[in-house]
């Protein structure tokens, strides 16, 4: 059979079973479908596992960010540091808090935030660094946490890519003041749209009222025991609230998080194996005392004669039926940031290199091979 006669394989594939169909059933048949026991039933499950003192369940990873830096007090003329090798999610968050977002270097081996360069980053005005794990391995975590402690600053860590990752035994999530983690449709488990933010008590008490319109006690709470209106606004919110037919997906994607993270791994390794030593294609490097989440298999691709990035990827799309993604567009290059004038040339280059494998799940062992080949047969 024809490569391209074969069904075209996505980039990524959620993995729902019967356990998230009947989870959600017994929330639409309960009466209850808003934030209420199975929302707080998740974020318990959420706060156990990383070991923080809250969580909140939110609609989004963006809403989680757009609470950690209101949260936070950021305010007109703070400056936050974040890397540019990011989804715009946190750079948005920051200017739509107030502050400024400040683009420090890559790290050219993990693609991370670079701690000195963060560090170089730093002025009177910074008050926060929102590091991010890219692709599932975290970041310098030790080297951040002391970075922010000595200049007095906020530590958020947008976990969105390492639902399910440790560096040096700390798993990533943990080490935040804030954390902020991802259930969107393409990530390592998902309720469609969702997200997380956990951290310390008192900030993530505060992104709570703020992220429930400014109310103290929740609908839940109030539910049969207060009338209706005894409620009290005490600061001007928002609405962000997860609902519970969202989190009986997350609880049940939660449970099996662990064997999905796993079976990320065994296809990484198989590609590690498969695909090293093609020339000009480099495979994801993991640091000594990392357990890598995978939420990508990231490779960088040299351009050599007609061979790029690009053409790669049009290639596994159009012959071999095979979807890829890149991460990402560096922020600093887009429209709405260039005026900053930032000049990353580390992230620049990994940018222009980057393509993402399909890694997931819900691929077969044929699936994986299928894009080894073809792989194989676009450096021939
Ligand atoms: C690093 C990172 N942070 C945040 C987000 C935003 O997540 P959400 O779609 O849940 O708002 C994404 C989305 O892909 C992301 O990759």
């Amino acid at each position: 059979m024809k490569a391209a006669a074969l069904p075209f394989l996505p980039w990524s594939l959620p993995s729902i079973g019967r356990e998230e169909e009947a989870e959600v059933l017994d929330t639409l048949r309960s009466g209850w479908l808003t934030h209420g026991p199975k929302a707080l039933r998740f974020e318990e499950a959420v706060r156990d596992a990383l070991g923080v003192e809250d969580a909140f369940a939110v609609s989004s990873c963006t809403a989680a960010l757009h609470l950690a830096l209101l949260a936070a007090g950021i305010r007109p003329g703070d400056e936050v540091i974040t890397p540019s090798l990011t989804f715009c999610a946190a750079p948005n968050a920051i200017v739509r808090a107030g502050g400024t977002p400040v683009f420090a270097e890559a790290d050219p081996v993990t693609f991370n935030l670079d701690p000195a360069a963060a560090e170089r980053a730093v002025t009177h005005r910074t008050k926060a660094i929102v590091v991010m794990h890219y692709g599932g391995q975290p970041c310098d975590l030790a080297a951040f946490r002391k970075l922010a402690d000595e200049y007095g600053l906020l530590l958020i860590e947008d976990a969105a890519h390492a639902l399910h990752a440790w560096r040096d035994g700390a798993r990533a999530g943990s080490v935040g003041d804030l954390t902020v983690l991802s259930f969107y449709a393409n990530k390592v488990m998902t309720t469609g749209e969702g997200g997380m933010i956990a951290g310390r008590t008192e900030l993530v008490q505060r992104a709570r009222l703020l992220g429930r319109h400014g109310i103290g006690i929740s609908v839940w709470q109030r539910h049969g025991t207060q009338r209706t209106a005894d409620y009290e606004v005490t600061v001007p919110g928002l609405k962000y609230t997860m609902p519970d037919i969202t989190a009986a997906v997350g609880l049940q994607q939660w449970r099996k998080l662990p064997d999905f993270t796993a079976r990320r791994a065994r296809i990484a390794a198989s590609y590690d194996r498969s695909l090293a030593g093609l020339p000009g294609l480099l495979l994801p490097a993991v640091l000594d005392g990392v357990r890598h989440g995978w939420f990508l298999y990231a490779v960088l691709i040299d351009p050599v004669g007609c061979r790029s990035r690009d053409s790669v990827a049009d290639a596994l799309r159009e012959i071999h039926g095979i979807g890829t993604s890149v991460h990402f567009k560096p922020v600093h290059r887009l429209a709405a940031y260039r005026h900053l004038e930032t000049d990353l040339p580390v992230t620049d280059r990994i940018a222009a290199r980057q393509l993402s494998l399909p890694c997931y799940p819900a691929m077969t062992a044929s699936d994986v091979q299928r894009v080894i080949d073809a792989v194989h047969a676009v450096w021939t």
